[in-house]
């Protein structure tokens, strides 16, 4: 972490569990443990039920205005000001990183407090121009993930010498392709978990617990550009 120049971070929903936010995977309380995907995050899916489905994203962005950013929300925007390089990709749409004074930040799914226009994709509060029905901004299954973000995500990859991979269960691509690609360029990676995901027996370190408690206990290692001299 002292010697990197460029650092990285890949986060998902588990750097928001300790604000109150369910992940998806986690065996019971995940969100795809309760609801199937196919119901309510899916174009088709949309297109049969968009009641159904704009009441689902509703009730998640009500939740989202409700908690609060965690400690390890707060020491990833703390060492975005400590070290020379720094980009954020979060598979997230709750848009915690940036309450928590995250700057830097790649949004690889999209945001839940954004609409966009269900046809032409442009992001408004109603669609004037073409009349169909607005949804939710983020990235559902069986969709391409939005081309700048992602290409942006994937030259951090590349030219990063560090990335933290904090909170994800590391299954979803492209987004769990991004630690190979670090590695393949020299980058070292560390994963931030509680539990063992399709990252660990290739990550270079594996550091077990909640992020709120490691992440903190990280950036402890870095010392302040800001206070030297
Ligand atoms: P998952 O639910 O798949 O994985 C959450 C991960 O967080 C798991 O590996 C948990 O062990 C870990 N975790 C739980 N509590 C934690 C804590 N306190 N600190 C750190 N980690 C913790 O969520 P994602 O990997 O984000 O996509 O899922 C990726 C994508 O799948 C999501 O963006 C979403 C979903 O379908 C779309 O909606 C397009």
């Amino acid at each position: 972490m002292q010697r990197a120049r460029f650092v990285a971070a890949l986060t998902g929903a588990g750097v928001s569990a300790e604000s109150g936010l369910a992940t998806f995977r986690d065996a019971q309380t995940g969100l795809w443990a309760r609801f199937d995907p196919r119901e309510i995050a899916t174009p088709s899916a949309f297109a049969r039920n968009p009641k159904l489905v704009w009441d689902w994203y509703a009730w998640r962005r009500e939740r989202v205005g409700t908690v609060q950013p965690n400690a390890g929300h707060r020491a990833l925007a703390e060492l975005e000001a400590r070290v020379p390089e720094f980009l954020l990709v979060t598979q997230n749409v709750d848009g915690l990183h940036q309450r928590a004074g995250s700057h830097s930040v790649v949004e690889l799914h999209g945001n839940i407090t954004r609409v966009k226009c269900s046809r032409e994709g442009s992001i408004v509060e109603r669609c004037v121009k073409c009349g169909a029905f607005l949804r939710p901004d983020v990235v559902w299954f069986e969709e391409l993930l939005p081309a700048d973000a992602l290409s942006a995500a994937e030259d951090a990859a590349r030219h990063c010498d560090l990335l933290l991979v904090a909170g994800t269960s590391a299954e979803v691509y492209p987004a769990a392709g991004l630690p190979m690609l670090a590695q393949e360029r020299g980058a070292t990676v560390v994963e931030i978990n509680p539990n063992a995901t399709a990252l660990s027996s290739r990550a270079d370190y594996v550091l077990r617990g909640p992020s709120g408690k490691i992440l903190p206990a990280l950036l402890d290692s870095v010392s302040d550009p800001r206070r030297e001299s």
